[in-house]
């Protein structure tokens, strides 16, 4: 039974924490639930926002609109072999819980993406990425349902366009289709993926020897929460940028002036650069506009400091795109969807 509410307010639904009024607001439990909604007049005569954990997402405004909450739950095996399993979560599954059923069962591939916050269902909407592993690395298949036509669509790897915190949903088919479910191929057996320094540095810390899939995910959670403003804390977004990809020209142009320069070489020749540290050597660590800030710990991070409007965050992030053009010539890209 649909329950559709009027005129709620969404700073429970963002981890932003962001007051914004929602003028209608519905949450589905099933995909049956939906297919009732899209034939509501509420439904037909409204803009529409799909929302999961609300932790990618900044409200500079109220949603004139319906706001859909997906609350599709469910974790099925759906195939196993001696070395493989594919495993399929409804997309309201919260993603931190999915993994830890994932390591639980000894099934490895998604350890390294601990401790990130939100659901199952925004996962291959910017493919999401940690300490080397994007989901793409391990995703299977995902189910949507179009959002005009209500047809039921299966998405294979190679469909879904993934790059580096992009796919086809936030792109040629954003707000197109529900995702419903997410599969993805595990491996039975511990290989596990520790090229990301840190991960080394604090398994070490943690006097472990021979680590598993489990101390990989405690070494991740640890590394997170060293760095990463706790959301129910603090409210934030993760990263507010992408790290920008430069040409090999600009990399070694800025080289030559910032020795320090923290870069990524790419397989196309070109460079990813840390956002977080031009974002630093601008001097904005700290730096506020009202009640929202620059992260002390993170600058790639901007934070609800003292209850600030979502515009605050938006102004802040000009601010720092400006300040870091000025400084190095590079335009950085957002990564948090702007409402
Ligand atoms: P939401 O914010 O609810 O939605 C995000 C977007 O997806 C919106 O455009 C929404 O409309 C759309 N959407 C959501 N669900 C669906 C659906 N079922 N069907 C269709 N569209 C949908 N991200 C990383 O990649 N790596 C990190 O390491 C990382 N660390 C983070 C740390 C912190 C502290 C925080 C707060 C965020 C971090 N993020 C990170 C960002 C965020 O957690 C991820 O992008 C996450 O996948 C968002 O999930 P969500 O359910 O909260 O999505
Ligand atoms: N750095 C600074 N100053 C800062 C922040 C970072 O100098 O204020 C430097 C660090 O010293 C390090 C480099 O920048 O040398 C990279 O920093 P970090 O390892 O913290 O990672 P990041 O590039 O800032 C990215 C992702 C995160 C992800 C981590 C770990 C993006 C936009 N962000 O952050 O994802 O968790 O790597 O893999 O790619 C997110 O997308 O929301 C997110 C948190």
């Amino acid at each position: 039974m649909l329950n559709i509410k009027e005129n709620i307010s969404l700073k429970p639904f963002n981890t932003f924490g962001i007051e914004a009024k929602g003028t209608y607001f519905v949450e589905i439990n099933s995909p049956q639930d939906f297919l009732e909604l899209l034939i509501t007049d509420v439904y037909k005569n409204n803009s529409r926002l799909i929302i999961g954990g609300g932790s990618n997402i900044l409200f500079t405004q109220n949603f004139n609109g319906l706001v859909i909450k997906n609350n599709l739950k469910g974790i099925e095996l759906i195939n196993e072999t001696t070395d493989e399993v594919i495993v399929k979560a409804a997309a309201g599954e919260n993603w931190h819980e999915f993994v830890l059923w994932c390591i639980k069962n000894d099934f490895c591939g998604l350890e390294n993406l601990s401790l990130i916050p939100g659901c199952v269902g925004a996962s291959p909407m910017q493919n999401i990425g940690a300490y080397g592993i994007e989901i793409k690395d391990v995703f299977y298949e995902l189910e949507a349902i179009n959002t005009t036509s209500g047809e039921k669509k299966i998405f294979t790897k190679n469909e879904c366009e993934f790059g580096y915190r992009e796919s086809v949903f936030k792109t040629k088919y954003k707000n197109h289709f529900l995702i419903t479910s997410v599969s993805f191929k595990l491996s039975k057996h511990q290989t596990l993926n520790t090229t990301y320094g840190a991960i080394n540095t604090e398994l070490e810390a943690m006097n472990v020897v021979k680590p598993t899939i489990k101390d990989v995910s405690n070494a991740v959670i640890a590394i997170r929460k060293s760095k990463l403003p706790d959301p129910k804390v603090t409210g934030n977004a993760g990263s507010f940028f992408k790290n920008p990809e430069v040409s090999k020209e600009t990399f070694e142009r800025l080289k030559t002036t910032f020795d320090t320069l923290v870069s990524y070489p790419l397989v196309n020749g070109n460079y990813k650069l840390a956002a977080g540290w031009l974002i630093e050597q601008c001097g904005l660590k700290g730096v506020e506009n009202n009640g929202a800030a620059v992260h002390s710990k993170q600058a790639l991070v901007l934070i609800n400091k003292d209850n600030c409007t979502g515009s605050a965050v938006f102004e802040l992030s000009d601010y720092v795109l400006r300040k870091v053009f000025d400084k190095f010539g590079v335009t950085l890209e957002r990564e948090v969807n702007i409402i």
